[in-house]
């Protein structure tokens, strides 16, 4: 994969900020152009959304966030950039102007992507200069979450370039799906304008109300489609005889006056009016950032649920957070770090969805970046997936946390830790959180773990065992710090 370093965002709405959500969460840098006074604003909103989901989904930490610029000409946005994703809006003479804009500042052998739901790749790149690196990128919403997006090159985009993009989307956790044919608006907004416009005629008809249709896909078929789509359900449906028997008994039906999907209905006033005003009824006074929460909470239930079932998106989220790991070693591994002190591994942020009530980070968490700095450590010292596909892995046996201060959502925040003992199987040591801002210490947090292998203690393996010697030869002169093996004090005395 051509090695990608920075990304440019064009256009920061509902889609382009969940790209640069994504792309940010992913450690990339992201340079951003959008003229409306309001994008910075909106755009920072929607990482923070995405933040707080995507820490929620993945066992892995995220890499350390990119840096994110703000431009003020498309030029300075694009003119280092490796990557460029377009998310301008759906207007062909507009697209087609951007992007000749995008071809002519940007590096030659950058690739360009457009957001577009539905114009064709094929017009979008024929005044281009490089055309051949020019293919739609389309995603869904919420980005930052939803993993498929549909790969449409046209008629000069090389097949090359749809590769290079389809492993950069497939680092970042996303589902790529390379179209083998150009047409207008793929093949996810085919499908989904298809139960539109019969749903847009069930309301214009007074069959049913808004609220009603949705009602009649997500307690029924909508939960199913995140599991299989509607070959595999129905291929289900068959019974034992499968698809040949379903096509059977149901094909006739696709002849009965079921749908009106050739015909569009007019958008009249009393058509708007009557579908804003159902779907008020039906926010039932939530706002948009609620029904926004709400829907990525459910998401990532629905997608750690497929993880645990080895299926669909799960599998996607289970190859990103392989992905994640890997990553999460080469950093650690790399860091130059001295051991005449504490070494530093592991920094992140307080998280939105780590807060309590108070908007201070709940106790649990403390332990979770605790976890994630042991995490940190251990890859720095050379254990990877090679080492625990081996069947050795180190447990947690004993913890005793400190927490001293509170911390609220947004604070970068950061972990220091000394070995206080190792031998043959185990290590004693000593996280300490605080704050990078202030260096306040927020808490410390002793841990031992020892080496198990099928539940019972074995030695470490000579390499890993030769990397913590050479840890612990320096951190056995470092002072210990009074507070460390004590547990908790007695209420009496
Ligand atoms: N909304 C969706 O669900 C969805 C899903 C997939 C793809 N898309 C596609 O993504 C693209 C963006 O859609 P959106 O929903 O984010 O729209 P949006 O209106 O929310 O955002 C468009 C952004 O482009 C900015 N903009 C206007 N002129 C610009 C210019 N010359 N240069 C750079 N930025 C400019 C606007 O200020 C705005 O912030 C469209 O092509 C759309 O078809 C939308």
């Amino acid at each position: 994969m051509t090695d990608i370093q920075k990304i440019a965002a064009i256009g920061g709405g509902v889609i382009g900020g969940g790209w640069v959500a994504r792309f940010l969460l992913n450690g990339f840098d992201v340079s951003v152009y959008d003229p409306a006074p309001e994008a910075r604003q909106r755009t920072e909103a929607m990482i923070e959304h995405g933040a707080r989901a995507l820490n929620k989904l993945t066992m892995i930490p995220l890499p350390k966030r990119g840096n994110l610029t703000f431009c003020d000409n498309l030029q300075d946005a694009v003119s280092d950039a490796g990557f460029i994703q377009e998310s301008a809006p759906e207007r062909l003479a507009l697209k087609q102007s951007i992007l000749k804009e995008i071809d002519h500042h940007a590096p030659s052998d950058a690739l360009i992507c457009s957001s577009t739901s539905g114009l064709m790749p094929t017009d979008l790149q024929k005044d281009l200069r490089h055309p051949e690196r020019l293919m739609v990128g389309h995603p869904f919403n919420p980005v930052y979450l939803l993993p498929l997006v549909e790969i449409c090159g046209g008629d000069l985009t090389s097949d090359q370039a749809k590769k290079t993009a389809s492993d950069f989307y497939t680092s970042i956790g996303m589902k790529p799906l390379i179209l083998r044919k150009e047409i207008d608006a793929f093949l996810a907004d085919r499908i989904m304008e298809a139960y539109w416009r019969e749903a847009l005629w069930l309301v214009k008809d007074g069959v049913a109300t808004v609220e009603e249709i949705d009602d009649a896909i997500r307690y029924g078929a909508g939960l199913r489609w995140a599991m299989m789509g509607t070959f595999q359900v129905y291929r289900v449906a068959g019974g034992d005889n499968g698809m040949r028997h379903f096509l059977s008994q149901f094909g006739p039906s696709l002849k009965w006056p079921w749908t009106k999907l050739m015909d569009v209905p007019d958008l009249d006033d009393d058509l708007i009016n009557t579908i804003a005003e159902q779907s008020d009824d039906q926010a039932n006074g939530m706002s948009i950032q609620q029904l926004e929460e709400k829907r990525d909470d459910g998401l990532v239930a629905i997608l750690q649920a497929l993880k645990n079932e080895n299926w669909g998106a799960g599998n996607i989220l289970k190859d990103y957070e392989k992905i994640l790991y890997e990553k999460a070693v080469r950093q650690a591994q790399e860091k130059t770090v001295d051991y005449s002190k504490p070494i530093e591994l592991h920094e992140t942020t307080v998280n939105p969805g780590w807060v309590d009530y108070n908007g201070h980070m709940n106790e649990s968490r403390y332990l979770q970046v605790f976890c994630d700095a042991t995490d940190a450590l251990f890859r720095h010292l050379g254990m990877d997936q090679e080492y625990v596909k081996a069947g050795h892995s180190i447990y947690t046996v004993e913890t005793h946390i400190r927490h001293i201060q509170e911390v609220s959502q947004g604070k970068p925040i950061a972990v220091k830790t000394q070995l206080l003992g190792a031998d043959e199987k185990r290590l004693r040591m000593l996280h300490i959180l605080y704050r990078i801002d202030t260096e306040e210490v927020l808490a410390t947090g002793e841990h031992l773990h020892v080496d198990m292998n099928a539940s019972s203690a074995c030695p470490f393996k000579p390499e890993l065992k030769a990397a913590i010697d050479l840890m612990w030869t320096h951190h056995k002169k470092l002072p210990v710090p009074n507070y460390t093996g004590k547990g908790i004090r007695s209420l009496t005395g």
